[in-house]
């Protein structure tokens, strides 16, 4: 079974008159445990792709399956909760919640997911540890570095032990060096755990820490 698997995804954005083709029959299977690295210019479909792999958007036409699981068909209340329980994002722009602690922020996805309690302690603890964390948990995301606030981030995306994560340009605002740790973070804590990813990257060097390269041009695969 592949952890993810888009069949002939198109997706039409109409803003006014305009149409515009984000992604065209975009056909995709990621297997599980598999790191793909997703790259293509801005405007080519990159973020559109991810938003449909998690559930957030939904293609004009086509399959997605995640899982083996079809959530083209799900409803609004399907689809939110097959995103707080199967898959975990990491945006460029991070998003934490700005007045919890960076260990709150793991917390608050598993409560949010009825999974708090002592359990969800103790991964989050575990977590902050491998990423190097474990000193600053207590930290509000002002009083960390732009690369700690993005390891946390990565540790958010896997607290409820997803099947798939998805990042997009998780490393954009780092320098090359703090960017290329990130990456090998992002691989190696996925691979660690059997989970799939999809890494949306500009940067051709980062997909060296990936198993394989999808280039997208005009919303069309490369395969
Ligand atoms: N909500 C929207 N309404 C209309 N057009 C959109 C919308 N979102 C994206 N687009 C268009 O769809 C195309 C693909 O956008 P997308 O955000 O997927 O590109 P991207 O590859 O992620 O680019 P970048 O590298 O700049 O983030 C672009 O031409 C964009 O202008
Ligand atoms: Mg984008």
């Amino acid at each position: 079974m592949h952890a993810l698997e888009l069949h002939e995804v198109s997706k039409v954005y109409r803003s006014g008159d305009d149409e515009i083709v984000a992604l065209d029959h975009a056909t995709l299977s990621v297997d599980d445990g598999e790191v793909v690295a997703l790259v293509g210019p801005s405007g080519s479909g990159k973020t559109t792709l991810l938003s449909i792999a998690g559930g957030l958007l939904r293609p004009s036409s086509g399959s997605v399956c995640v899982a083996g699981k079809d959530i083209s068909t799900y409803d609004d209340k399907a689809l939110t909760a097959f995103r707080g329980a199967s898959v975990g994002f990491v945006f460029q722009s991070v998003n934490l919640v700005p007045f919890l602690t960076a260990r709150e922020n793991l917390l608050v996805v598993a409560e949010m997911n009825r999974r708090g309690g002592s359990a969800a302690k103790a991964r989050a603890d575990l977590l902050l540890d491998e990423l190097g964390l474990g000193a600053r948990r207590g930290n509000l995301p002002d009083a960390l570095s732009g690369g700690e606030r993005q390891r946390v981030a990565i540790g958010r995306a896997l607290m409820n032990k997803p099947g798939l994560v998805l990042f997009d340009e998780p490393t954009s605002a780092l320098d090359t060096a703090l960017g290329e740790q990130v990456m090998e973070l992002i691989a190696f804590e996925v691979k660690g755990r059997g989970v799939a990813a999809v890494v949306v990257t500009h940067d051709e060097r980062m997909a060296d820490h990936t198993d394989r390269t999808v280039h997208i041009v005009d919303g069309r695969l490369q395969h």
